[in-house]
């Protein structure tokens, strides 16, 4: 598929840029990101996917401010507008999302149409009906990116709709994380994952930054406790899922800068990022979802090479991050656009063309990517990259 012959975007500094503008071009004018531009299922805008892309966006524009007719760096604005839409998808759904709370509070089975979608259209309509939409992680990921946004711009006090939004957001997961829900690769809605906890929590911890007067340590105590007692591998690595020995890359979740369950160097993080690297590194770099991914042939993820060296700056491990980004980096198209996974080393090749022939081609550019793209050059600047 994609090969670096003839490209113009050979060097990391127009990598850089082009991961900007694929971003920026394709905001929608309500603040929603595209997943991806030309794939028909990617035309939506997820919680989890714009959260990385507007924290991605945050650092960028504190590091490398580009020139704005109006605002100061056109990287915030872009995060801002985002910000303001996950408000109001939030606020607009009061009403359903008040009545989750207190069926849960009451223990009572949630309603599906009462709870957050993972997606939405740019216009803040839900559906097309039949996706597996129930996804907790997205609203966590999305207070811990508005976190990050609110310190760096400085933004005080807060906008009273996003205090409302932020505040719903937050009692809504202290209520709801018990409940399995599909896991960030829309996957197993019947499991209660690791990664989608670890997200809660980062989560709550920002909305407690945000508001100080929010008190969730109760509640994250719980999740901790939870996950030590319930989620972890025989051998002590965080699990995928509550009693399932298997890591999934999406663990990486875990040790979220700023407000994260576990400290990148956490023993216990330490453990199982190098079970992720036995057993889901592809050949020839990249690395798979988990073992039994299927979906397009399981293929190497250039998302997850790329989040894997955003980990690795994060230890301290320059090197590494440099050969991840440098893969990444060979995996861009001739127009420079990285896309979600590549079709080699799949875990099982004759799933590729029964999914192409569902969705179409692989999601390429994929937005989540050139945001983590974004995050590990951010990283790396400075240090003679
Ligand atoms: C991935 C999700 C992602 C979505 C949009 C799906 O294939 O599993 O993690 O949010 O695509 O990029």
């Amino acid at each position: 598929m994609t090969t670096l012959t003839n490209s113009p975007y050979l060097t990391l500094d127009s990598l850089h840029h082009h991961s900007q503008k694929v971003i920026l071009d394709n905001q929608q004018s309500g603040g929603g990101y595209l997943a991806c531009p030309n794939m028909p299922d990617y035309q939506f805008s997820w919680f989890r996917d714009g959260a990385f892309i507007s924290y991605a966006l945050t650092v960028d524009g504190y590091n490398f401010p580009f020139h704005h007719p109006v605002g100061l760096a056109a990287q915030w604005d872009s995060a801002l507008n985002f910000h303001a839409w996950c408000a109001r998808i939030i606020n607009e759904r009061a009403e359903a999302l008040e009545r989750t709370i207190s069926r849960a509070q009451k223990g009572e089975a949630l309603v599906l149409e009462d709870t957050l979608n993972a997606r939405y259209q740019d216009a803040g309509a839900a559906g097309p009906q039949g996706w597996p939409e129930f996804q907790l992680d997205g609203p966590g990921l999305w207070l811990w990116s508005l976190a990050k946004y609110v310190k760096v711009c400085r933004i005080d006090p807060l906008p009273s709709d996003w205090e409302a939004a932020i505040e719903r957001t937050a009692r809504y997961l202290a209520a709801v994380w018990r409940t399995p829900c599909y896991d960030a690769w829309e996957e197993r809605g019947d499991a209660v994952h690791i990664s989608t906890l670890s997200a809660i929590y980062a989560g709550l911890n920002a909305a407690e930054r945000l508001l100080p007067r929010l008190d969730f340590t109760q509640s994250r105590e719980q999740i901790m406790k939870f996950i030590l007692k319930n989620g972890l591998t025989p051998s002590g690595e965080l699990a995928k899922s509550v009693g399932v020995d298997m890591v999934d890359a999406n663990l990486l979740l875990a040790a979220l800068p700023d407000d994260g369950l576990l400290a990148p160097d956490d023993p216990l993080m330490l453990r199982t990022v190098a079970r992720i690297e036995r057993e889901l590194l592809a050949q020839g770099h990249g690395v798979h979802r988990h073992l039994e991914d299927t979906y397009y042939g399981g293929g190497a993820w250039v998302l997850l090479g790329l989040w894997l060296a955003w980990y690795k700056t994060h230890i301290g491990d320059y090197d590494r991050a440099r050969e991840l980004l440098a893969w990444a980096e060979a995996h861009a198209d001739a127009g420079g656009n990285l896309p979600e996974q590549c079709n080699h080393a799949m875990l099982d090749s004759s799933y590729y063309e029964g999914w192409v022939k569902i969705r179409g081609e692989i999601a390429n550019p994929l937005l989540w990517t050139h945001a983590k793209y974004l995050l590990v050059a951010n990283a790396l600047k400075g240090l003679n990259r």
